[in-house]
């Protein structure tokens, strides 16, 4: 049993040693952009991002836990979500059955433990794959950026970041914000324990909020965090609001709007501690803490780990900066791993936390482009499962439908997502885009085998993309408010 755990780490270290020495080690520059991944080609591009905030159709059976939230600077006011994460239905279609897994340790690992030696019966190792991955996707991403014609709704008076008509790449990166590794390294695990004078635990106020949103949102708090360390690293830019000095700020870029959910349960939490606490806790890290504890409640407790604290927060917060930041849904292989290796992740790091596609909803606008019939010449999607999200996604009214991530468990961070990714029942381009390449194929096939190994790998790998970017008390401010910087409260 312990061999077997053993033979299994062995291997993985071995295959992220291989993917080091490939270029992806953390803190490697950043290669030259990919021209290939923006040319134009004949195909039809796709409709990223969701075009409007259409609430999920009743077809899909699962509750809606759309429409996401408004962008829109309202203050902290804090719908009253159901307590408990609505139910999960039964799968929508049929699936092979998984394959034998070992039964999770009894206490969840953490990041600093080796894992626990598996029960009761350890699988073979290498883990017997049920098959070889499937044929891959397209060699080509489609064209980007797509050719919405919807743009988000007109917040403020500018255009989207992009012209449609643009063959180019995007254009290059605006200068880096201050960042250092080393302010990442210099997080703290209980970063909060007596700054507010030891009456007040931090973590369990931003985890007793979390606790009160409904699964979705919770989803849509890991995807935040994801998508703040992303674009000017973990500081909080993604929760500023639109001003009349910086009216496009990062949660209007076209992945953000209407899709990114999660503002208000940051909200409830920072209005809280900067009741009881005020002028100590960065939004930043109520962001990260969030996030964790999302992953620990849709988990059912299984992603247990610490978040190391200390960041601060940051002051810009550009529109532009989300679509050269921000892996598009359509991306290959190539360009997903580019893209983490831009912010000091590596390939194995990518598809760990693709598992977090084991929850929450996507707009049809996301995918339908390049993988659902007539424009998916090259999508490898299991038909049966194509048929039933063309199904879910037709809207008479012409709505931007939102379908769950994972049709088997959609309300539970588990490995579930590994396994769709095999039966090719997954929603993007980039999570089919997993088994194009033996290494991060073999990393898909073992996850699916090893819920306990993920779990494991997903908490480190959260951990460590809270570290990118960090800002310090020289380059970042404590907001009194997250949607709004100080020098303007
Ligand atoms: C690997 C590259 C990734 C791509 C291309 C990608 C893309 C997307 C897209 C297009 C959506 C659906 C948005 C919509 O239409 O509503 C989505 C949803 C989501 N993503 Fe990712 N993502 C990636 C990685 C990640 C990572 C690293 C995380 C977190 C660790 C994450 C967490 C989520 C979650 C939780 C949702 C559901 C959000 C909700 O229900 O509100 N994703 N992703």
């Amino acid at each position: 049993m312990m061999a077997t755990t053993l033979t299994v780490l062995t291997v993985l270290a071995l295959l992220r040693s291989a993917s080091c020495q490939a270029g992806y080690r953390v803190g490697n520059p950043a290669p030259a952009p990919q021209q290939s991944a923006y040319t134009p080609s004949t195909l039809a591009p796709p409709t990223y991002p969701p075009t409007n905030m259409s609430p999920p159709p009743s077809m899909l059976l699962h509750p809606p836990t759309y429409p996401s939230t408004s962008p829109s600077p309202p203050p902290p006011m804090i719908p009253q979500q159901p307590t408990s994460p609505p139910t999960s239905q039964p799968p929508t279609s049929p699936s092979p059955p998984p394959p034998v897994i070992p039964k999770p340790p009894t206490s969840p690992p953490t990041s600093s433990n080796p894992p626990p030696a598996i029960s009761p019966q350890p699988p073979t190792s290498p883990p017997t794959s049920p098959s070889p991955p499937p044929p891959m996707v397209s060699p080509e991403p489609p064209t980007y950026p797509p050719t919405s014609s919807n743009p988000p709704p007109a917040i403020s008076s500018q255009p989207p970041t992009y012209a449609p008509s643009i063959p180019s790449p995007p254009p290059p990166l605006p200068s880096p914000p201050p960042s250092s590794d080393d302010a990442g390294k210099k997080l703290k695990v209980g970063y909060y324990e007596n700054k507010c004078g030891g009456q007040v635990d931090v973590e369990a106020i931003v985890r007793k909020h979390v606790s009160s949103f409904d699964a979705g949102m919770k989803a849509g708090l890991i995807r935040l965090f994801f998508h703040d360390c992303f674009v000017r690293g973990c500081d909080a830019s993604i929760l500023l609001d639109p001003t009349g000095d910086n009216p496009q700020p990062e949660k209007l870029g076209i992945p953000n709007f209407p899709s990114l959910r999660g503002y208000e349960v940051i909200d409830a939490a920072k209005a809280e501690l900067e009741a009881r606490c005020p002028g100590t806790v960065s939004c930043a890290d109520v962001a990260a803490f969030a996030a964790r504890d999302a992953s620990y409640f849709l988990s059912g407790g299984g992603v247990d780990f610490a978040m190391p604290a200390g960041r601060y927060d940051g002051n810009v917060s550009l529109a532009s900066e989300t679509l050269p930041n921000l892996p598009p849904p359509f991306a290959g292989l190539q360009q997903l791993e580019k893209m983490f290796a831009d912010k000091g992740l590596d390939a194995f790091d990518m598809v760990t936390l693709s598992g977090a596609h084991s929850i929450g909803r996507s707009h049809c606008s996301s995918f339908r482009r390049d993988r659902l019939p007539p424009g998916a010449t090259a999508s490898d999607m299991d038909p049966a499962f194509a048929a039933e999200l063309q199904a879910n996604c037709t809207s008479a009214g012409g709505a931007d439908n939102t379908v769950v991530q994972d049709y088997e468990t959609p309300d539970e961070l588990d490995n579930q997502y590994y396994q769709n990714v095999l039966d090719r029942k997954v929603l993007f381009t980039s999570d089919a885009a997993l088994t194009s390449r033996d290494m991060t194929g073999y990393l898909v096939r073992v996850y699916a085998m090893f819920p306990w190994l993920w779990q494991q790998k997903y908490a480190e790998a959260m951990v460590k993309m809270g570290g990118i970017e960090v800002k310090t008390a020289a380059t970042g401010e404590i907001r009194r408010a997250c949607r709004v910087v100080n020098s303007r409260t």
